[in-house]
């Protein structure tokens, strides 16, 4: 694909796609990272004359203007961490989107209200794309967390009008590249998270792949019962044990260690601090809940990741959100960060829970590489190819 260095942009209206689906309560955004991780591509934009003409959705408004959900929200943190004004058009298409465009100079930033106000976005729509495309000479995404979703500002846009890939999505594409397509070996991919139902094709993707898979969280649950193991009243899919023994027997032919929990962090409520201890993974109790991984799933998982040269991570191990339940998570996640410093080790992070559990664990910014991506980082890892991500490469080749 084609990226800012193969385009001159000066007095250029750039309609740069970037995703401000940013959490946030009441009114105020409370975690910014989404918004600074497009600070580069719109100071090159602006430092080079262009024009940058922000595009984005927000939430999940479903083709209607929804109050709750305009980009007008984040006009306040935007420009805090912009350093700079910027010029907010309350509809992205249409007189709205135009007058503010029009008004834009050289080196001004301009952004356009919630693009899912239109049933045309996720219809990817002809009409909708062509209304968004009279804003932009030029096309640039930089939201590789929005590249899922077959939308018109993702991927109809890209067809529309000369495309190219922001900073961001540079960055982004190259750490997943160096996880995944062309790794240094061995690789260790840790897959938690509450539900083998949601990653079945990324386990089976990912035992192709990886030296060692290890996983976590209730997923780990599901893979001890089909093994006959007793989990209590754990979380656990019983329904999927076949699922998991076939995945036990596609790692075996594929020469990857599938690494299980050997002991676990029993309780009888699912409660921040409640009465715990710990039980090798034979002698769950009838009652009990396991809640994280034990000392001894903890150490095995250190002593093999310290013989790995990547990492690629996506889900935390035990009920994280509920101390001390997030020490597995943590243990593990502090070992990473420190072979990552020493150099040892490349480490890749991404998907949902996992950002707030490294941030929890307060090693995130000690990682090779943390997506700020949900879903788009997950089917990158299950060996999708992203449609955001393919237009960007038929641009490149018109
Ligand atoms: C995300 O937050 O993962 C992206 O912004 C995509 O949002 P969506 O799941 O609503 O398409």
């Amino acid at each position: 694909f084609h990226t800012l260095d193969d385009v001159d942009v000066k007095g250029k209206r750039v309609l740069l796609r970037v995703d401000l689906n940013v959490p946030m309560e009441d009114g105020r955004v409370t975690d910014a990272t989404r918004i600074e991780r497009a600070l580069p591509t719109i100071n090159e934009i602006v430092e080079k004359g262009g024009r940058v003409i922000l595009l984005s959705h927000f939430g999940r408004p479903k083709g209607q203007r929804v109050d709750a959900e305009s980009l007008r929200q984040v006009v306040p943190t935007l420009e805090h961490v912009l350093k700079r004004k910027i010029a907010f058009a309350d509809d992205c298409v249409g007189d709205a989107a135009a007058k503010i465009v029009d008004g834009l100079k050289d080196g001004e930033v301009a952004l356009l209200e919630n693009t899912r106000f239109h049933k045309g976005e996720e219809k990817n729509a002809a009409d909708f794309i062509d209304a968004l495309a009279k804003s932009g000479d030029i096309f640039v995404s930089d939201a590789f967390s929005a590249a899922h979703r077959a939308h018109a500002s993702t991927e109809g846009i890209a067809h529309r009008l000369p495309a190219y890939a922001g900073r961001a999505m540079q960055a982004e594409l190259e750490a997943l590249e160096s996880a995944l397509a062309n790794p240094q070996r061995p690789v260790m991919a840790i897959v938690g998270g509450a539900k083998v139902s949601t990653k079945l094709e990324l386990l089976g993707n990912l035992v192709a792949k990886v030296e060692y898979l290890v996983i976590g969280g209730g997923m780990a649950n599901t893979f001890l019962a089909a093994q006959g193991k007793p989990v209590g009243k754990s979380l656990c899919e019983h329904d999927l044990a076949d699922a998991a023994r076939e995945i036990l027997v596609k790692s075996e032919k594929a020469g990857c260690e599938v690494v299980l929990p050997i002991d676990a962090i029993v309780a009888q409520k699912f409660e921040a601090h409640a009465p715990s201890h710990i039980v090798s993974v034979d002698h769950v109790g009838e009652n009990d809940m396991i809640l994280d991984v034990g000392p001894k799933s903890i150490a095995h998982i250190e002593s093999l990741l310290a013989n790995c040269k990547t990492l690629v991570w996506n889900g935390p191990f035990g009920a994280f959100e509920l101390p001390p339940f997030d020490e597995g998570t943590n243990a593990v996640a502090q070992t990473a960060a420190r072979l990552t410093v020493e150099g040892k080790l490349l480490s890749i992070a991404g998907g949902g829970d996992t950002v707030a559990a490294l941030n929890q664990a307060h090693v995130a910014q000690e990682f090779s590489y943390v997506s700020t991506a949900g879903g788009a980082f997950l089917e990158w890892l299950e060996g999708k190819t992203l449609p955001g991500v393919a237009a960007l490469m038929q641009s490149s080749q018109r």
